[in-house]
């Protein structure tokens, strides 16, 4: 009971409202059905009334109150379940007699009380005309939205060439080949070379190089990943030059310029070459010569985020490598204790055609150990 609107004693007319109660679904104010006087008031503000228990008694006038000038004693009472809205002519859902219970289901449905026909005492609804009314079939109103219209655009320029590159790599049967390498040690490494190279080289020098350089070396030990299919697909081309292509992401689409030459360069000569390109990427300024002539592919997409990925060969490579995120993670060291590691997952693509999967395993078994232990590259560096 949160509110009353008349005390004892008070006269009061049908439809005058009597209380405010709260159910836990909603407040409601309860109405009076007659004309008469309020004797007693059952609950005090606060307090808590079950349905069906009476609210107050009343001493009717009217009709009623004919015989109950004979029988003083009739009191009439207002039960928690009269929750009451008045009979009037109007249809409208407040004018229809139906309990708060009732009402609301009669809302979670999203229906019209006035629509209903009540099957109780006065044409009362009950929650049975709810739910035979709600099971009937019904007119359904279709909600439309207004059309808009799809946006056409030509695939043109770099997108264009990402189709043309991709459809024939569908002609490729793709060997996937997945394993985590440990590069904690050249995470320090970069880490404590990393400022003296900006300073006295002005070379941002992120991982890549050092992956790139390193992809050379190990492609020196297997020079078929750093082969060709000829267009007879009779011969095996085997290319002089490591030009290892790097996937720049820029806005204008994706791109692949390769650095030339990887097996002649410093990985200071890698990290100045990478910066030019993604620089001029970014500007869209690559040449063509920049993007032609590719042998073998990388792609980081873990500077984006993720740890695996499933590359597409950019023919006529053979081969692919998409790197992902560096993480810090826990791992056991050989005497079983417990370190905090950097660990990158590398997912590589090659063509089965050519390519067996024990070549690619043992390649990258020889680049996990270069990376892992950059000193051992050191000693096979030009
Ligand atoms: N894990 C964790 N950190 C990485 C990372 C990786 N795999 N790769 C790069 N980073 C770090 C870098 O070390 C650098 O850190 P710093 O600021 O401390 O120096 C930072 O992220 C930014 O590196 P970025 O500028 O991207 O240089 P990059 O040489 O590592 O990569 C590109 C250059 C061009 C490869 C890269 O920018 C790019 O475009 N990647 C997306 C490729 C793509 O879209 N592939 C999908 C092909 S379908």
């Amino acid at each position: 009971m949160i509110e009353w609107f008349v005390n004892e004693g008070d006269h009061i007319t049908q439809f005058q409202d009597l209380c405010e109660v709260q159910s836990d679904k909603s407040t409601v104010k309860i109405t009076s059905r007659y004309d008469g006087v309020i004797k007693k008031r059952y609950y005090e503000l606060g307090e808590f009334a079950q349905v069906g228990q009476t609210l107050v008694d009343m001493e009717i006038e009217g009709e009623e109150s004919n015989e109950a000038d004979e029988e003083i004693s009739t009191e009439q009472p207002t039960p928690m379940e009269d929750v009451i809205d008045p009979p009037v002519p109007s249809q409208s859902s407040q004018s229809v007699l139906a309990t708060p219970a009732v009402r609301n289901l009669a809302k979670q449905y999203g229906l019209n009380l006035s629509d209903i026909k009540g099957g109780g005492k006065d044409g009362r609804v009950l929650k049975e005309d709810i739910m035979q009314h709600a099971e009937q079939p019904h007119d359904v109103i279709p909600i439309t939205t207004p059309a808009l219209e799809d946006r056409v655009e030509p695939l043109k320029g770099i997108r264009k060439a990402m189709l043309r590159s991709m459809k024939s790599s569908l002609n490729i049967p793709h060997f996937g080949y997945n394993d985590e390498y440990d590069l904690t040690e050249l995470v320090l490494l970069r880490k404590r070379i990393k400022k003296e190279v900006k300073h006295s080289h002005g070379i941002k020098l992120s991982y890549m190089p050092f992956i790139v350089k390193a992809v050379s070396v190990a492609l020196s030990k297997y020079p078929i990943l750093n082969s060709q299919l000829d267009s007879n697909h009779e011969n095996l081309i085997y290319k002089t030059n490591h030009n290892i292509g790097v996937a720049v992401d820029t806005p204008h689409g994706l791109l692949l310029p390769s650095v030339k030459s990887v097996q002649n360069m410093s990985v200071l000569d890698v990290a100045n070459e990478l910066n030019r390109l993604h620089e001029a990427g970014l500007n869209n300024k690559l040449s063509p010569s920049d993007i032609a002539d590719g042998t073998f592919s990388l792609s980081n997409i873990g500077s984006i985020g993720g740890t695996y990925a499933s590359p597409v060969i950019f023919p006529p490579q053979v081969a692919i490598g998409a790197l992902g995120k560096i993480q810090v993670l826990p791992r056991f060291d050989r005497n079983g204790d417990l370190l905090k590691a950097h660990i990158m997952c590398i997912s590589w693509s090659a063509d089965h055609r050519v390519i067996e999967g024990a070549t690619m395993a043992r390649f990258s078994n020889l680049l996990k150990d270069f990376l892992e232990n950059p000193s051992q590259l050191l000693l096979h560096l030009k």
